[in-house]
């Protein structure tokens, strides 16, 4: 099996001995595949390399880490490296699939783009001829993701007898807003992906996809399928009860106190919506009294895209709204918000382990690991207030409060719902939170996947 997207499952540094330390890779992605394909030296995973320790542990020869997939990393040129991943798959593609454009400024196509397409284009070619080089016949190949839209396309070309399946891990933008694409970039985009079998977490993406794209092409895209990844509980447990994690947690606990926390994990991107979370946080604390200096907002903020402008910024306004929450509020040893901008996943885990109330608002998200995440690790039959635009919102939405991500007063009302639930709903809630959320095992997801591509390769051979 081959395994190919952007972001690979680790990142090198050198460590000062001669070798090369491998760090866990950031992102949904990848602490979702890495833990499950661990065990699997059968297996290549294609990822580019991601700054100068990954190019130099390349050049080396560094292969992966023992018991592990086989890695192969593309050293590509920074330049192009930049218009692929900044200007085409995160400024463009990123913020059709999230509905984050800002249409009466953005997006611009115009001769910047042209070239950062063709760079989008050369490296989806350069993924492609990688797998095409490397694979078995008859091998399967599972792509990911909006960074690679145009590689299965490539591949059936250059290798029709390889079983190549593609998953996105985001949502699908709706046959409206796809017009805001150049009619020959969204073509090429639908075109590929149609072309073969295409998973999404949730139905609602397959279904927006198979719209968008028939708006496109014209016709049907009889292989697009849904697959939910969920966590695995038992490597979820294992992590929660490491060391570290229970050395977070007991520093956590002194910092609240007897205090009832809410709890968000992020990391800092338009589409998780940070900001209206705190102002709703805001509005809770203005308009119920009762919970002045008797509720701590935990918010863990990993910061994310730093070569982007828009996110530079977004990380600005979302501190200075804390800033603005915690001054207006602090009382006392009382801080309303601890906001933790470094990039830990053991802090998160003792964060979700303490939470009463765990808020979960995006814009749009193609799953949200964290929703599901979250009260597996719990405690405290923490309440769950969901985005109804999270495709987690499809699996949970019997267990969580509904949260409209742009309506500020009705989230400031669920936190409050939520923080005055009794303890018998929280509890049959919670319940219902812990059971859909084991209900997606990573394995079938896996399985469903290699089962799509083998059918697709079957009907080609017919
Ligand atoms: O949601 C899809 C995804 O690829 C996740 O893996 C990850 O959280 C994010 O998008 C990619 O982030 P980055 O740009 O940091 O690789």
């Amino acid at each position: 099996m081959i395994v190919v997207s952007h972001r690979g499952p680790y990142r090198f540094e050198p460590d000062g001995r001669g070798g090369w330390r491998a760090h866990r890779g950031a992102g949904g992605v990848v602490s979702a595949l890495a833990p499950l394909l661990a065990g699997r030296d059968d297996a290549t995973w294609v990822a580019a390399a991601l700054g100068e320790g990954d190019r130099a542990a390349a050049a080396a020869g560094m292969t992966g880490t023992d018991g592990g997939p086989t890695l192969r990393l593309l050293d590509i040129p920074t330049g192009l490296h930049r218009m692929h991943y900044d200007v085409v798959s995160n400024a463009t593609l990123w913020f059709l699939l999230h509905g984050l454009f800002d249409l009466p400024r953005r997006p611009r196509f115009d001769r910047r783009f042209r070239e950062a397409w063709e760079a989008y284009a050369a490296v989806n070619a350069a993924f492609a001829d990688a797998v095409a080089e490397v694979a078995a016949p008859g091998e399967e190949v599972l792509v990911h993701d909006y960074h690679l839209a145009l590689v299965p396309q490539r591949l059936r070309r250059q290798r029709p007898d390889l079983a190549v399946v593609h998953f996105m891990h985001t949502p699908f933008c709706d046959e409206h807003e796809i017009r805001v694409l150049p009619v020959d970039v969204a073509a090429s985009l639908c075109a590929s992906l149609a072309g073969g079998p295409v998973g999404f977490h949730t139905e609602r993406w397959a279904t927006a996809f198979g719209r968008a794209a028939r708006a496109v092409l014209g016709g049907p895209s009889p292989g697009v399928f849904h697959a939910t990844f969920g966590p695995d509980p038992v490597v979820l447990a294992a992590e929660v009860d490491r060391p570290e994690v229970r050395a977070h947690l007991a520093r956590l606990e002194e910092e609240v106190d007897d205090r009832r926390v809410i709890v968000r994990s992020d990391r800092i991107e338009l589409s998780k919506n940070i900001v209206r979370g705190f102002l709703a946080f805001d509005t809770l604390l203005e308009d119920h009294p009762e919970w002045r200096e008797r509720v701590t907002f935990v918010a863990m903020c990993n910061p994310s895209r730093e070569s982007l402008i828009d996110y530079v910024a977004y990380r600005q306004e979302v501190e200075a709204v804390v800033a603005r929450i915690n001054d207006r509020w602090r009382r006392g040893s009382w801080t309303p918000i601890l906001f933790d901008a470094r990039d830990d996943h053991a802090r998160s885990l003792a964060a979700f382990v303490r939470a009463d109330v765990l808020l979960v608002n995006p814009v749009r998200d193609g799953l949200n690991l964290v929703a599901l995440e979250g009260p597996l690790c719990n405690r405290r039959d923490a309440v769950l207030c969901l985005s109804r635009e999270a495709g987690a919102f499809e699996l949970l939405a019997d267990g969580a409060l509904e949260v409209h991500p742009f309506d500020v007063l009705q989230t400031a009302e669920a936190l409050a719902r939520a923080l005055d639930m009794t303890p018998g709903e929280r509890a049959s809630r919670a319940a219902r939170l812990r059971a859909a959320a084991r209900g997606h095992p990573p394995e079938s997801w896996l399985a469903a996947l290699v089962e799509r591509a083998r059918r697709a390769t079957r009907a080609r051979g017919r």
